[in-house]
Formats: structure tokens, C-alpha cells, sequence
């Protein structure tokens, strides 16, 4: 084993990650993420929220080394188990995807075969990282299968992906990403294109599978109320850059962001304090033309002159929280009195 295991730090640490990406039309190259850095702690679920384009899948596909052409990371650190994966060989990333870190997507074609049998792509997943026959496991595969509430797993392991429903199909691609036991599974939205009872299904067995298993998870979703469920700390991301991190329950209930007010107060689900806000008004800049300063303050309803130009990193506000914003006793202000009146 080359990989060194540090048995105090977190067991994947994102440190100041630049992604650029290239435009199709004009060729011009311009940022998509921006000094992002996070950590995920050993059977720690993290949420990382934010709107549609706001850099979360090209996150997590630089973190498994499987970025589109046209997008590429300048800068930063990504360790897992103290491992720099923008440094390291292929056949150690390759090691490490599908054995230490998995992922798993929407769209659950994206990583299933479509000429495979479900229950061949569940046993060759678990073949990957352990010795065992395929008799072994063949009888993993279908005790997966039974906890991820497959119904009829013998038979329904023996057909091909096209056979299936949407939603079993997602169960499948989750028990292949589970198949080989990772440290580390990254999820992209895996239940948005799912109807919401399906969903909630799945979302109750990734807690079940969380608490049983102890994995870690980073898990990407524009749907806090999904967060609220599944993780214990969240990162909220705005226009390639975190606007605000910290404890679910804190982040939720007394944002440090005007964004993350915003976002709470758009949730009916999420049992936030605030309420004077109906979402947020206008919407996410594209890329290329993200605003100067905080690239919020165009929505914001807190913002000043100050706001439109420098530079607007996280800063600590309490130990384990977060934020970009540089008028957060205004908010909070704001925030007491609502409560009082
Ligand atoms: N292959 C690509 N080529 C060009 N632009 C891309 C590519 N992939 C993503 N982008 C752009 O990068 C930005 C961030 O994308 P993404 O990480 O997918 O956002 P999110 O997952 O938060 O919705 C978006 O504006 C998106 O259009
Ligand atoms: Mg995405």
C-alpha cells in the first residue's frame, strides 16, 4: 500500500480548489469554483447546497478525477487520507475510485452498463476491492439488495437495466456504489429526478445505510430539506465559492448569510427562524460575469457599497462556522427584532 493514512485528519480535505472551464462559444476561459475548501470527517455526511451552476458537480468530479474536457482544476488540494488526488498517479486515483471513493449520480445510466445484468454489475463492484469468489459475492449482492428494500432481489437481480423502474434503477446503482464498501461516496442529487415518495424512500435508506455502514458522504443537492435529513454539517455554495459552512442545525436556523436566508426561507420544510424574506429575488449570475466584490450583492438585501469590490472569503465566526458575508450583525439584528415583534 503506497497510500499514507493519517488517523487524525479528516479523511478528505479540500484546500483553496480552482476550477476553470472553457466556453464553448467564445473560447474564453473564465472560473467556475474559487479557493473552495471543505473537509468531510470519517462517517461524516456533509450537504454542499447552492443553485443550479453554482460549481457543486464539477466539484465532485474533480474529486474523482472524472472532469469533462473543458474544465480543469488550476489550483488547490484535494486529500483523501492524506493523499493529494491532483498530484497522484493514475493507477492510484483508479485504485482509490470504485474502492475508497465512489460516486453516485442522477441519472443512474450514467454509471450502470446497459448490456450487463444488474446483479453482475453489483458483484463485479464487490470483486473489486475484495477477494472473493463470485459465489461470495453473488450472496453479498443479493443481501445488499434485500437492504436496499429490492423487492423480489433474485429475480430482480437477474435482469438488465432497461427492465427496471426509474427508482429501482437508482437502488441498484446505489448498492453498486456500495457493493465495494468505500470510505467515501459521493452523491450528485442522486433523487431529484425521482417522484417524491421514491425519494423519500431512499433518502430514509442512505440514513439507515449511514448509521449501519459508517461511511462518509458529501452530498450535493439544491434541496435543503434533504440536507436537514441526511447530513450533520453543510456547505452552502454561491457562484463557485462557499458563501457559509458549519452545523446543519446552526446554518438552518440562524443563517450567517443573506444567501442562506434566502435558500432556508425558499424551503418550507426547513425549520428556519427567518421569514421576512420570500426567497430571492432576480437570479444566479452566469458564468463569465459573476459580479465584482460579493458576487451576491446584486440580490442582497444587506448590501452596501463595501460589497462591490474586494475580496470576500469565509471567515471563522464561531469555532466550526463560517461566513462570507460582511454584514452579518445586521442580520442577526434584523433577525431578533422579526422575532420580537
Ligand atoms: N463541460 C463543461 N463545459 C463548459 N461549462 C461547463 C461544463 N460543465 C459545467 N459547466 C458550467 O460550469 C458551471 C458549474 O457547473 P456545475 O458544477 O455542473 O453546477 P451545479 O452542479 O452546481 O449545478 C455551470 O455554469 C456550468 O454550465
Ligand atoms: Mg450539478
Amino acid at each position: 500500500m503506497t497510500t499514507t493514512t493519517s488517523s487524525t485528519g479528516p479523511l478528505l480535505q479540500v484546500e483553496d480548489l480552482c476550477i476553470d472551464v472553457t466556453l464553448v462559444g467564445s473560447k474564453k476561459t473564465v472560473p467556475a469554483v474559487r479557493n473552495v475548501s471543505f473537509q468531510v470527517g470519517a462517517g461524516e455526511v456533509v450537504g454542499l447546497v447552492g443553485e443550479s451552476g453554482s460549481g457543486k458537480s464539477l466539484t465532485l468530479r474533480t474529486i474523482l478525477g472524472i472532469l469533462p474536457s473543458g474544465v480543469r482544476a488550476t489550483s488547490g488540494r484535494i486529500l483523501f487520507e492524506g493523499v493529494d488526488l491532483l498530484q497522484a498517479s493514475k493507477r492510484t486515483v483508479n485504485r482509490l475510485r470504485g474502492t475508497g471513493i465512489t460516486m453516485i449520480f442522477q441519472e443512474p445510466m450514467t454509471s450502470l452498463n446497459p448490456i450487463a445484468k444488474v446483479g453482475e454489475q453489483i458483484v463485479d463492484a464487490a470483486r473489486a476491492k475484495h477477494s472473493w469468489s463470485k459465489n461470495e459475492a453473488a450472496e453479498h449482492a443479493l443481501s445488499l439488495a434485500r437492504h436496499m428494500g429490492i423487492p423480489d432481489p433474485e429475480n430482480t437481480l437477474s435482469l438488465y437495466p432497461h427492465e427496471l423502474s426509474g427508482g429501482l434503477r437508482q437502488r441498484v446503482m446505489i448498492a453498486a456504489a456500495l457493493a465495494c464498501q468505500p470510505k467515501l461516496i459521493l452523491c450528485d442529487e442522486p433523487t431529484t429526478a425521482l417522484d417524491v415518495t421514491i425519494q423519500a424512500q431512499i433518502i430514509r435508506l442512505l440514513v439507515q445505510l449511514k448509521n449501519e455502514l459508517g461511511m462518509s458522504m458529501l452530498y450535493v443537492t439544491h434541496d435543503l430539506a434533504v440536507v436537514a435529513q441526511l447530513c450533520q454539517r453543510v456547505e452552502v455554495m454561491y457562484a463557485g465559492s462557499i458563501v457559509e459552512s458549519g452545523s446543519v442545525s446552526d446554518v438552518f436556523q440562524h443563517p450567517d448569510h443573506p444567501y442562506t436566508q434566502g435558500l432556508a426561507r425558499a424551503t418550507p420544510d426547513v425549520d428556519a427562524v427567518v421569514d421576512h424574506l420570500t426567497g430571492i429575488r432576480g437570479n444566479a449570475p452566469t458564468l463569465g460575469n459573476w459580479p465584482a466584490g460579493c458576487a451576491f450583492h446584486p440580490r442582497c438585501d444587506y448590501a452596501s457599497d463595501e460589497c462591490q469590490s474586494g475580496n470576500f472569503a469565509l471567515r471563522e465566526t464561531q469555532p466550526g462556522r463560517a461566513s462570507a458575508c460582511i454584514h452579518i450583525d445586521q442580520l442577526h439584528n434584523d433577525v431578533a427584532t422579526q422575532g420580537r415583534s
